[in-house]
């Protein structure tokens, strides 16, 4: 058995809508191993959800093709029946999703919510799950757990709401967390104070994580590798190191650039990627960023980049143009 908790080989999921065929995630491979965090960023509609939901297994039935394969600890995703993945959901992955309020039944009291995932999937009785999402509660930072145990979603605030749907994540110990944009949304303190919880549960239940962003700001500091989305597809991937300070795509650049920065004086203006990401459901020629890029040359319009190594181990990148290799004294 490997130490790699998720394997992601050559994974596509095309919508049929009637614009035509989407291609929301075109081609994408990558590992995670245990104990790690993963960031993925890219911009609005760069794939990451459906790349999400996808590894999940959580894409509808009628109308999506997904190809490829994804093993989640050792089981076959992709193709696998809702019963299969019924197994697996909550125990081997969870997801905290992008939009917190969906994930809440607004006229539920948070605890029965956490209690019964705990018993459907875990099969434990009443008295042991409420116990249990009490622990759990408490975990993820809410305050006098037992008695807002009681409490509805409407009566929390926007960061405590978050903790809760975290704690029910969580409920039975997942060995990968998926959080997608777990921070929009909230302040910037509030925003800190989240991600620094994924991180000491992380330590704490011994799990991998996969965050989510659009902001690599977000991800700096937490993940340990990252990979990049442009158009469905990976366009930059490595240690986060070797991304922040080594990239060679382009976009990898533009999107560092239009980072919030703590240090920024209030309501600056951001540096915003000029151009608009391309159409999904057309077949995209050559480098789907080079319409936006200012480094593009005739290859980037007909020929399409793949993936090749960069100078680090395990850093790559899909640029026919790239960015000189920066040494380590100009950052
Ligand atoms: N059910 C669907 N049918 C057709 N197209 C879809 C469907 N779901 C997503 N898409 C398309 O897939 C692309 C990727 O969407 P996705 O939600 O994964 O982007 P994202 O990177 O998560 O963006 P954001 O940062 O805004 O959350 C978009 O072009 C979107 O319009
Ligand atoms: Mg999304």
């Amino acid at each position: 058995m490997s130490d790699r908790l998720l394997e992601v080989r050559d994974l596509r999921t095309t919508f049929r809508t009637v614009a035509g065929a989407v291609q929301a995630v075109g081609g994408v491979s990558f590992d995670l191993g245990a104990n790690e965090t993963l960031g993925i960023v890219g911009e609005s509609g760069s794939g990451k959800t459906v790349l999400a939901r996808t590894i999940m297994g959580l894409q509808p039935r009628t109308n999506v093709e997904v190809t490829g394969s994804v093993l989640l600890n050792g089981h076959e995703v992709v193709g696998a029946s809702e019963r299969a993945m019924r197994a697996l959901w909550a125990t081997e992955v969870a997801m905290v999703f992008q939009d917190p309020m969906t994930s809440l039944n607004p006229v539920m009291r948070i605890g029965k919510q956490i209690d019964e995932t705990l018993r459907v999937r875990l099969g434990m009785d009443r008295h042991a799950a409420r116990a249990r999402a009490i622990e759990l509660l408490t975990m993820v930072g809410i305050p006098s757990a037992e008695s807002r145990y009681r409490a509805y979603p409407t009566e929390f605030s926007g960061g405590m709401r978050q903790r809760v749907v975290i704690a029910a994540a969580l409920a039975c110990s997942p060995k990968l967390l998926i959080a997608d944009e777990p921070t929009t949304g909230l302040d910037v303190t509030i925003q800190a104070q989240i991600l620094n919880l994924l991180d000491s549960l992380k330590q704490q239940l011994a799990m991998s994580v996969i965050l989510i962003t659009h902001d690599l700001g977000v991800v700096a500091t937490r993940a340990s590798r990252i990979i990049v989305m442009y158009a469905g597809r990976i366009v930059e991937m490595g240690d986060t190191r070797d991304v922040f300070y080594h990239h060679r795509m382009p976009y990898t650049r533009a999107l560092l650039q239009s980072s919030p920065k703590v240090s920024n004086a209030p309501h600056t203006r951001l540096a915003v990627i000029p151009g608009r990401p391309p159409n999904l459901a057309t077949a995209q020629v050559g480098c789907a960023f080079a319409p936006r890029c200012a480094y593009a040359t005739e290859q980037c319009h007909t020929e399409r980049p793949v993936l090749v190594e960069a100078a680090a181990p395990g850093h790559r990148f899909a640029c026919w143009n790239p960015l000189p290799e920066v040494a380590e004294a100009l950052r």
